[in-house]
């Protein structure tokens, strides 16, 4: 409401990225009634499509990716009603002048009103550059378009800034809008104001009462049919560079002065700027690269990653664990411990925040079990917050310690739906409000610290450490831990 209309094009409109997720998350926008009047949605592909075959796909798609309880056949129809399709191949300077004729003519807007130019590109990243630089010369770029990216930007430090550079020639850097959709969880954007709109944690988030933090990643997916991409990239460019240093970034921050569309991320670029770099011997020390073999994932056989992508010759990881320190005043010396992988036990994201023990034992002589306080951040599935303390159990005797826990759970405590994070930050497009996008400086520190990493591993010759897929990855991800007098924190399923 209030909101100018907008023309929301999608280069790679028929493709997997499209149809799962940003057409449900702009559906589940249309039944909210939270699109703005006079708002079309133009799908751009290669595919020979007039606009009902690309309806049909549209429709298709929602009754697919939508839940039953969901779906509105009223809200279907408004949205696919919206729905354009355009063939056009990015790689061919021809024919763009579709693009612009079909921009320009459009049904009159109710007073006039300007209308916003939203160009997403759910395409290969090879493809930002030059599809940029066609729309600049098809002359549709105004001062209000905006242009949205999927990752990976680049693939490492020096091809990140040549598709900055290359985009950022059509577009200033206020209308660019860098996807990393952890940033749009719910569960993540609670992190920020667990931490700040709290008084209790503040005071002990710091190097002098938090021992040491873990963010942990972990999927059953295995690659799927994504193995080209995947083999090219590996678990350290596709989450770690982006997700796990992000969920970093917002565990670890100042309080900003105020939640604006800069303040954040200036923050976040402090974090990244703090984190320590890594000399080729830290790197040996300091990370596992692990790739899952065949195994059982709940309950099902699996094949070897090899065998998914068919190249027996692969190096890439698909697992990774990495021990981080943010160089600053308030965490030196707490290591961060990442990690990420597929194929692993479960799907689970969580943040854990172990704290020290109490600077005295009052309880020496009691029986029974202690252990260090630890906050748990459950990113997902199950999205809560679980608060590990030690309690007396109750007894006529002596003092018996028992672990207990202080446990938030969002769906029990909420009864509204968590949107998905697309719905959040496609409307958060259409706002023009970029504050849970990625600057570019952004991007690029945190290439800046993964790639002596890339570099390392390229030139050393052992290969990713094996783990049975449904496993929680290489054991040499727990020496990580063990040799610090630590282990990973496994929360109970
Ligand atoms: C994507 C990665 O960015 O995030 C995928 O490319 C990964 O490999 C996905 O599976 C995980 O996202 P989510 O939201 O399922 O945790």
């Amino acid at each position: 409401a209030g909101l100018p209309p907008c023309d929301f094009t999608v280069f790679g409109g028929t493709g997997d990225l499209a149809l799962r997720k940003l057409l449900p998350a702009l559906y589940q926008r249309e039944l909210e009634g939270q699109l703005p009047a006079g708002t079309r949605i133009i799908g751009v592909s290669r595919t020979e499509l007039d606009d009902d075959g690309y309806r049909h796909a549209v429709r298709e798609a929602l009754h697919t990716h939508v839940t039953a309880d969901e779906l509105d056949e009223d809200a279907v129809r408004r949205l696919v009603d919206r729905v354009r399709h355009l063939t056009l191949d990015s790689r061919d300077p021809e024919g763009w002048h579709l693009l612009h004729d079909l921009l320009k003519d459009r049904p009159q807007v109710e007073g006039g009103e300007e209308v916003v130019r939203v160009f997403y590109l759910a395409i290969a990243p090879a493809l930002f550059g030059p599809t940029c630089e066609r729309l600049g010369a098809a002359g549709v770029v105004e001062d209000s378009s905006r242009v949205v990216m999927e990752k990976p930007i680049g693939t490492d430090l020096e091809s990140a800034r040549a598709v900055n550079d290359a985009v950022g020639r059509v577009f200033c850097e206020q209308q660019i809008f860098r996807i990393d959709h952890y940033l749009g969880k719910e569960s993540v954007q609670n992190l920020l104001v667990t931490r700040f709109a709290n008084t209790f944690l503040e005071p002990l988030w710091n190097s002098r009462w938090v021992d040491h933090v873990q963010i942990t990643v972990s999927e059953t997916l295995g690659v799927g049919d994504r193995g080209g991409y995947y083999d090219t990239s590996g678990a350290l460019r596709d989450m770690v560079q982006n997700h796990l240093l992000q969920l970093l970034c917002l565990v670890a921050m100042e309080p900003p002065t105020y939640v604006g569309r800069e303040t954040v991320r200036d923050e976040k670029l402090k974090v990244l700027q703090a984190l320590k770099p890594m000399s080729p011997e830290d790197v040996d020390r300091s990370t596992v690269r692990g790739r899952y073999t065949a195994g059982l994932v709940d309950g099902a056989a699996v094949p070897s990653y090899t065998d998914d992508i068919g190249h027996p010759g692969s190096s890439t990881e698909t697992f990774v664990a990495v021990r981080a320190e943010v160089q600053n005043w308030r965490w030196a010396g707490v290591p961060f411990y990442l990690r990420t992988g597929k194929r692993m036990d479960r799907r689970m994201s969580e943040i854990v925040v172990v704290f020290k023990e109490p600077p005295h034992a009052m309880f020496p002589h009691s029986e029974g079990v202690t252990s260090p306080n630890r906050l748990h951040i459950q990113v997902q599935p199950d999205e809560g917050m679980r608060l590990h303390m030690t309690a007396k159990e109750p007894g006529p005797g002596g003092i018996r310690l028992r672990p207990v826990s202080l446990d938030l759970s969002y769906a029990t405590t909420f009864t509204q739906r968590s949107p998905d994070a697309y719905e959040r930050l496609l409307m958060d497009v259409i706002r023009g409000n970029p504050t849970l996008f990625m600057r570019r400086d952004e991007v690029e520190a945190a290439w800046t610290w993964v790639e002596p990493i890339l570099r390392r591993w390229q030139a050393a010759p052992d290969r990713p450490k094996r783990y049975p897929a449904g496993t929680s990855g290489p054991t040499a991800a727990a020496t990580l831990l063990e040799r610090d007098g630590r282990h990973w924190q496994e929360s109970e399923a």
